[in-house]
């Protein structure tokens, strides 16, 4: 558990440098990322490098004792690169270049940016791959970011027909697959199709999923192009790509497979301004964040990289005060700094890392803070993470005094990413992409449906593993599966050869992989385990509410969304006011028909959850807690002070090594279980 800061040198006098270098260090910062957006400065002139400025500022941090993470800076092409091969520019859905004056402007299918990105690449690897400092290389810096992964330029279209080329094999078979005698869409070569753009009214579903697919594939071939170079002049050290918050236009499960440490960066309060939650949501969290969002990215880019690397994963970019972009930027309040940063080693990171060091005083981002202000003087957040730095080292002491006690960080490392959560939610990339095209109303947002499932499983006191829907399942007690649009044999033969409890949300396997209506209708591939066909969907304009009547007695509301099902062999747990089935089992299968409310959803879960052997419990309002092997982590996201103690048992105790019982609003506490003699 270590901290880290991303840092800019070029921005700042040389002479401050090795004030900072030390600053950092006392500050209790171990990593820090340098370089990604550097090129103009690297190379001022075309194949003319200025390696002294790097050399010395590398050299400044090594001196004092500092980790580096080394960027590519492909995200910021300099002027002359663009000037040169103006191609090289990405293009939006209306045509129009993405020009010059920001950043992430080129194209992921541009052969001449290919290129260029494999040049600066092999340039930055050659001179700092063997630096004993570094440690880890970052490649890019946040791949999509600013909507840029879908571009419409030549480039793409070309790359684009020869990916259908290699899928596909013949045009009859695009034809076939997309359904394009509908509306005489029917291509006779590949040369014939286009981007899924610039069409009369909607492009077919089909074209568009590809598109997706294509885009997502595109990214991925970048990444990889650096990945390579950097294994080749740098072994030995990780490789890494900071990804961001609830972002999916491309599958980041994939491109993990490159990677050896999944990072993201996470800015609590701007997600909560900036995405789909309630005018009262943004007010009641504008100053804390919802509880969920960073756990719920924690528990997703945990899963991402797979084999040796299993489970590792660390916040590149955490939150350190009032950020710049989203549309509302409040101040954290007090403490939720330091709250953030242990909330994310509660669920498992190797690193938490701040952005930035110092707030700049010009240019785009001069309205965010950093750990120090432009003045140098420590900012709030410098002040919580030298907190936090203490706080490690009294609880690296006290657990390392204690003869019965191992140290937080063994026993951490000793399990690395996977501290055995029983339940798993899976993720389709895939999926998402679906009910983006098709959402069919107007308000059906699968990702929000994946985040309120994940939120209602913590607010029962549940850890949870996201999952992709490759992963090993055998573990889990429960699978829970939102909004797996997709029907996925392979994950229906795992769900039905598991014996865990499986939850499937509306629209599951509603659409087979080439977006069109399974033979057997939805829920396609899941019909046997759910023992149920939906036989017609309708999508609810705002304020048209139905209630959902429970077996057991209450009702709770339902919004958005409502199926028409007929049970072949399910039970009806719950019906909507015309008697019609809104939630059933069959056997481990629970199915849910509709949009469900919070409340709802603890309903269908706690019910899962029992049936699974787990113990699920309603938690205070605010208040988190995760279990990681045997440390029990706890956050108060209120106002208010709460009381919480770890249940104990017949074969574990529990003793308070950091806070208490008592929490005030925006503290946290750390307790160790223990194994009763
Ligand atoms: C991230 C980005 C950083 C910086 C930061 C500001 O999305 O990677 O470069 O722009 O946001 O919050």
């Amino acid at each position: 558990m270590k901290l880290g800061v991303c840092y800019y040198p070029e921005h700042w006098s040389p002479d401050w440098w090795k004030d900072d270098a030390q600053a950092m260090a006392s500050m209790g910062i171990s990593y820090v990322r340098i370089g990604e957006f550097a090129w103009s400065r690297i190379e001022p002139t075309p194949g003319i490098f200025d390696w002294a400025w790097l050399d010395r500022a590398v050299e400044t941090l090594h001196q004092a004792g500092l980790k580096l993470v080394m960027c590519t800076p492909t995200a910021t092409p300099p002027k002359w690169v663009v000037d040169a091969d103006p191609e090289m520019l990405a293009v939006d859905a209306q045509g129009h270049v993405r020009g010059f004056g920001s950043r992430r402007h080129y194209c992921f299918s541009s052969p001449s940016y290919h290129a260029q990105s494999a040049r600066i690449t092999t340039a930055v690897a050659w001179r700092y791959g063997q630096h004993p400092a570094v440690v880890a290389w970052q490649t890019d810096n946040e791949y999509g970011c600013h909507s840029t992964v879908l571009s419409y330029s030549k480039a793409a279209r070309s790359a684009f027909r020869l990916w259908l080329q290699e899928h596909y094999g013949t045009v009859d078979v695009v034809n076939a697959a997309w359904g394009t005698v509908f509306w005489s869409q029917e291509y006779r070569s590949f040369e014939e199709i286009d981007p899924p753009v610039s069409t009369v009214t909607e492009a077919n579903p089909a074209h568009q999923l590809d598109y997706r697919r294509f885009a997502s594939d595109e990214v991925i071939a970048f990444n990889r192009i650096q990945v390579e170079i950097l294994r080749r002049f740098s072994p030995g050290r990780d490789v890494v790509h900071n990804f961001m918050g609830f972002f999916t236009e491309f599958d980041h499960h994939d491109l993990s497979q490159d990677l050896d440490v999944a990072t993201w960066d996470s800015y609590p309060l701007g997600f909560t301004q900036d995405f789909f939650l309630t005018t009262d949501e943004k007010v009641r969290y504008a100053r804390t964040g919802h509880p969920d969002i960073p756990a719920f990215h924690h528990d997703l880019y945990r899963g991402m990289c797979q084999g040796a690397n299993r489970g590792r994963w660390w916040v590149m970019e955490q939150q350190p005060g009032p950020v710049n972009w989203a549309q509302w930027n409040p101040a954290p309040l007090d403490g939720m700094v330091r709250l953030w940063t242990w909330q994310a080693f509660a669920h498992g990171a190797e690193v938490v890392s701040y952005f930035r060091w110092r707030q700049a005083p010009f240019a785009q981002e001069q309205m965010h803070t950093g750990l120090q202000r432009p003045d140098r003087s420590v900012d709030r957040g410098g002040v919580e993470a030298a907190q936090v730095h203490d706080e490690l080292q009294f609880l690296q002491e006290l657990t390392t005094s204690d003869p019965s006690g191992s140290a937080i960080a063994a026993s951490v490392a000793a399990q690395p990413g996977w501290a055995g959560a029983k339940t798993a939610l899976v993720m389709d990339y895939p999926s998402l992409w679906m009910a983006q095209i098709q959402p069919q109303g107007a308000d059906f947002n699968a990702l929000e449906l994946v985040f309120r499932v994940y939120s209602a499983l913590r607010s029962l006191g549940l850890d949870v593993d996201i999952v992709s829907s490759q992963a090993d399942l055998p573990n889990y007690r429960l699978i829970v599966l939102p909004a797996h649009m997709r029907q996925d044999e392979s994950l229906c033969d795992q769900l039905q050869a598991s014996d865990a409890q499986v939850v499937l949300g509306p629209r599951s396997g509603s659409k087979a992989e080439a977006m069109c209506i399974p033979d057997k209708l939805a829920p396609g591939a899941y019909s046997a385990l759910a023992g149920l066909t939906v036989q017609r969907v309708s999508s609810l304009p705002p304020g048209w509410n139905e209630s959902v009547h429970w077996g057991g007695g209450g009702q709770t509301v339902s919004t958005r969304w409502r199926e028409d099902i007929v049970c072949s062999g399910a039970s009806v747990l719950a019906t909507f006011d015309d008697g019609m089935p809104a939630f059933t089992r069959h056997n481990r299968t629970w199915y849910v028909a509709t949009w469900l409310d919070r409340s709802g959803w603890e309903r269908v879960l706690k019910s899962a959850a029992l049936a699974a052997g787990l113990a699920p419990q309603i938690m205070p309002e605010d208040l988190r807690v995760n279990r990681w092997g045997q440390w029990v982590f706890v956050f108060n996201f209120s106002n208010t002070v709460v009381m919480y103690k770890p249940e104990e048992s017949t074969t574990e105790s529990s003793r308070c090594v950091l806070g208490s019982v008592q929490l005030a609003p925006q503290d946290m506490a750390v307790w160790q279980m223990v194994s009763r003699p």
